[in-house]
C-alpha cells in the first residue's frame, strides 16, 4: 500500500499564518501537523508516500526532505491550484500506479491513529473504506449513511437535514477503482473535483464502500481555535524531561519538557508545557497548555493556553492567553504612554486586547 498526503490548498481559514507558511507546518506540541500525519502513516507500515504540494512546496520540502528522517520515502507531486481532493488523486496517478493507497489530509490530526481501519480495509478489500467520526453538528461535513453491516449506502455533502452524525474525516483507503471514479465526475458548484462525489459514484455503481468509525480525538487544524485546542490535547500526552537548564529559583510543576539548550531562569512553568530548543525564559510564568518553540526569548511575561512559534520574542506582557504567536514575531512594551497600544499588524491578523 502507498500513501497520498494532501498538503496543498489555500488555507484561507488560517490567515494570517497561511500568508507566510503552509498550514500543514503549524506546530502542535512543537511538531508540525504534517509530521504527526507522516508518523501515523509510517505506523501503518506504509513507507512510499506521495505529498501533494502547492505554492509552499519549498517550505514543505525543507522540513520533510526525502522523508528518511521519518522512516519513509517521499515523492512530491505539485498541484498548480487547489482544484479539489479528487483532483489530487488524478495528479498522483503516475505515482500511485495500480496500488491500493491511503489518502490523508495533511492538516488533520488523528493522534490515536487509523490502524484499525487499515486492518479492516486489508482484510475485507472493499473498493474504498472511509474513516468516519461522530460529530455534534454534521451539517458542515460530508455525511455517511450506513447499512447495518457498515457498508456506505449514501454520502451526502453538507446535508441540511443529516440522516446520520457520521462525518467523513480526512482519511480514506482506496483500491485503484477510485481512478475510474475521479475520471468520471464533474467539478462541483464550488469548482472543485470532490472526493465525496467520486466515492458516491462508486456506491451508485454497486461497488462496496465501507466506513469505519474512528473513536479517538480528531481535529481538522484549519482554524486558529482548532490549533490551540489540538495543542492542548496533545500536550496532555507530552513526555516530560529537562534536557536544557533550569536554575534553582525556577519551579516546574506537572508535565513539563525543556528541550536541549533552553534556559529557564527565575520562572514558573506549569505543565503541560514544552519549551523549545535554545529558548530563553526569564522572570516568566508559563503554562499550562502552552508550547514555546525553538529560539524564542520570553522575559517578564505571563502566557498560558497558547502557542509561541520559533524565534518569537515576548517581553513585559503580563497576560497572554489563547494566543498564537507567529515565527519571529515581537510582542512587547514601548514608549506609547498609558493605556495605549502600538501595533504593526499584518493582513488578516486578529487581536483581542483586555477590556
Ligand atoms: P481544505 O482545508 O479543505 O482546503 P484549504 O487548504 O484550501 O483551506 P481553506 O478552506 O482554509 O482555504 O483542504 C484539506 C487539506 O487538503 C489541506 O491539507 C489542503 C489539502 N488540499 C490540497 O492539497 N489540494 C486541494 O486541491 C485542496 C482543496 C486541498
Amino acid at each position: 500500500m502507498k500513501a497520498l498526503v494532501l498538503s496543498g490548498g489555500s488555507g484561507t481559514r488560517l490567515r494570517p499564518f497561511s500568508h507566510s507558511m503552509p498550514k500543514q507546518l503549524i506546530p502542535i506540541a512543537n511538531k508540525p501537523v504534517l509530521e504527526h500525519v507522516l508518523e501515523n502513516i509510517r505506523d501503518l507500515g506504509v513507507t512510499e508516500v506521495g505529498i501533494i504540494v502547492g505554492d509552499w512546496a519549498p517550505e514543505i520540502a525543507d522540513v520533510v526532505g526525502d522523508g528518511s528522517r521519518l522512516g519513509i520515502r517521499v515523492t512530491y507531486i505539485p498541484q498548480e491550484a487547489p482544484l479539489g481532493l479528487a483532483h489530487c488523486v488524478t495528479l498522483a496517478r503516475p505515482f500511485l500506479g495500480d496500488d491500493d493507497f491511503v489518502m490523508y489530509l495533511g492538516d488533520n490530526m488523528l493522534p490515536e491513529g487509523v490502524r484499525e481501519v487499515a486492518e479492516s480495509f486489508r482484510t475485507r478489500q472493499p473498493a474504498a473504506e472511509v474513516v468516519v467520526h461522530r460529530v455534534p453538528d454534521p451539517r458542515a461535513f460530508g455525511v455517511a449513511e450506513l447499512g447495518p453491516d457498515g457498508t456506505v449506502e449514501r454520502l451526502v455533502e453538507k446535508p441540511r437535514e443529516p440522516r446520520s452524525d457520521l462525518a467523513l474525516i480526512g482519511v480514506y483507503f482506496f483500491t485503484p477503482a477510485i481512478h475510474e471514479a475521479v475520471a468520471a465526475i464533474e467539478p462541483s458548484a464550488r469548482g472543485e473535483l470532490e472526493i465525496t462525489d467520486a466515492i458516491q459514484w462508486l456506491v451508485t455503481r454497486g461497488a462496496e464502500v465501507r466506513a469505519t468509525e474512528y473513536r479517538g480525538y480528531w481535529k481538522d487544524t484549519g482554524q486558529a481555535g482548532d490549533v490551540l485546542e489540538c495543542n492542548q490535547t496533545l500536550l496532555a500526552g507530552l513526555t516530560p524531561g529537562v534536557l536544557g537548564s533550569v536554575d534553582d529559583a525556577s519551579l516546574l510543576d506537572g508535565r513539563v519538557r525543556i528541550e536541549p539548550g533552553a534556559r529557564v531562569t527565575r520562572s514558573r512553568i506549569d505543565g503541560p508545557a514544552v519549551i523549545g530548543a535554545g529558548t530563553v525564559i526569564e522572570d516568566c510564568h508559563i503554562g499550562p497548555d502552552t508550547s514555546i518553540g525553538a529560539g524564542c526569548v520570553l522575559r517578564n511575561t505571563r502566557v498560558r493556553d497558547s502557542i509561541v512559534m520559533d524565534g518569537a520574542e515576548i517581553s513585559g506582557v503580563p497576560g497572554l492567553r489563547y494566543s498564537l504567536i507567529g515565527r519571529n514575531a515581537v510582542v512587547g512594551t514601548g514608549p506609547t504612554g498609558d493605556a495605549c497600544h502600538s501595533l504593526v499588524v499584518g493582513d488578516h491578523t486578529r487581536i483581542e486586547v483586555a477590556a
